[in-house]
């Protein structure tokens, strides 16, 4: 009796260690590390349901692709220095009606930072804005770019210091270098005259080049007394507003949210109704 030239469905069994082990390497020098770690498991599934090669070389590369794109997100995440992560999915927007949903969703597509667009988010503190603007910065990383966030006391803190030290050059390569940069907090702090003329030579740098988010507690019409200069403080707006989306955010502040829902502080409406409370 002859035998039959057609052999069963391999078993897993049929992969033999030696053939594992130059796969293996193969892998690995490759790069190809997730596909390292689940190769045995990967084709005894394979085996088992008799995948044809097409869908189990799709089901292979789909595996590494997704491991090395979450790694370079959570990579890129810890080089943007966030303050804390908190994705957009977590912003409550019925606590916050003054935000236009719609909008901030088209912001979230990233559209902006390809147009080189900027977002101003404005508001009184515990609106949202920090979360807002990290929200936003992560959709960016999401989508291929490198972000980084800092507050303007921080970045006017190090533009002073390289200056002092004759390393500005350097320091505004590293901000103008990203191609999402976040200031977040302009308004808090005073700055003097060097540090409000150091921050306007970054933006004139990004300016039509990189888009930025920019929160502040403070109207546009206050930031000449913020940058301690009405001419500067022109300038800045004058680059910022050319191409810019912004977010005036009118609200109570979350983190009282509890206190006002014990009736334990006032809310921003009564606020308002009285004189001087308006922020
Ligand atoms: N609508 C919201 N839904 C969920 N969490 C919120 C919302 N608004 C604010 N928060 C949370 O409340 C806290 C304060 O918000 P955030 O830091 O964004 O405020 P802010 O406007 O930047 O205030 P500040 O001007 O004081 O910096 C954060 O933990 C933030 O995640
Ligand atoms: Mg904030």
């Amino acid at each position: 009796m002859s035998k039959s030239k057609t052999a069963p469905a391999a078993p897993p069994a049929m992969t033999t260690p030696a053939q594992l082990e130059r796969l293996g390497a193969h892998l690995r020098k490759l790069r190809l590390l997730k596909s390292g770690e689940r190769l045995e498991a990967l084709l005894q599934e394979a085996a088992a349901h008799e995948l044809p090669y097409a869908e189990f070389l799709e089901q292979v590369l789909g595996e590494e692709v997704a491991a090395k794109t979450s790694k370079n997100i959570a990579m890129r995440t810890a080089m943007a220095r966030f303050p804390f992560v908190k994705p957009l999915e977590t912003f409550d927007f019925a606590y916050q009606p003054s935000i236009d949903k719609r909008q901030l969703l088209t912001l979230a597509s990233c559209h902006f930072i390809e147009h080189g667009d900027n977002v101003i988010v404005l508001g009184p503190p515990g609106v949202g804005k920090t979360h807002l603007a990290v929200s936003l910065g992560l959709k960016a990383i999401e989508a291929g770019y490198r972000v980084l966030f800092t507050t303007a006391a921080s970045l006017i803190e190090k533009l002073t210091k390289a200056n002092a030290e004759g390393r500005l050059e350097e320091k505004l390569k590293l901000y103008t270098a990203p191609r999402l940069l976040i200031i977040d907090e302009i308004g808090y702090l005073p700055i003097d005259r060097v540090g409000a003329n150091l921050f306007f030579q970054l933006i004139s740098r990004r300016y039509e080049r990189g888009p930025m988010i920019l929160t502040s507690n403070q109207s546009f019409g206050a930031w000449g007394e913020v940058f301690g200069d009405r001419v500067i403080a022109t300038a800045i707006l004058d680059r910022l507003l050319h191409h810019a989306v912004t977010m005036n955010i009118r609200g109570n502040s979350y983190r009282l949210k509890d206190k006002l829902t014990a009736g334990l502080v006032r809310s921003h409406e009564d606020n308002a109704s009285q004189p001087g409370g308006e922020i």
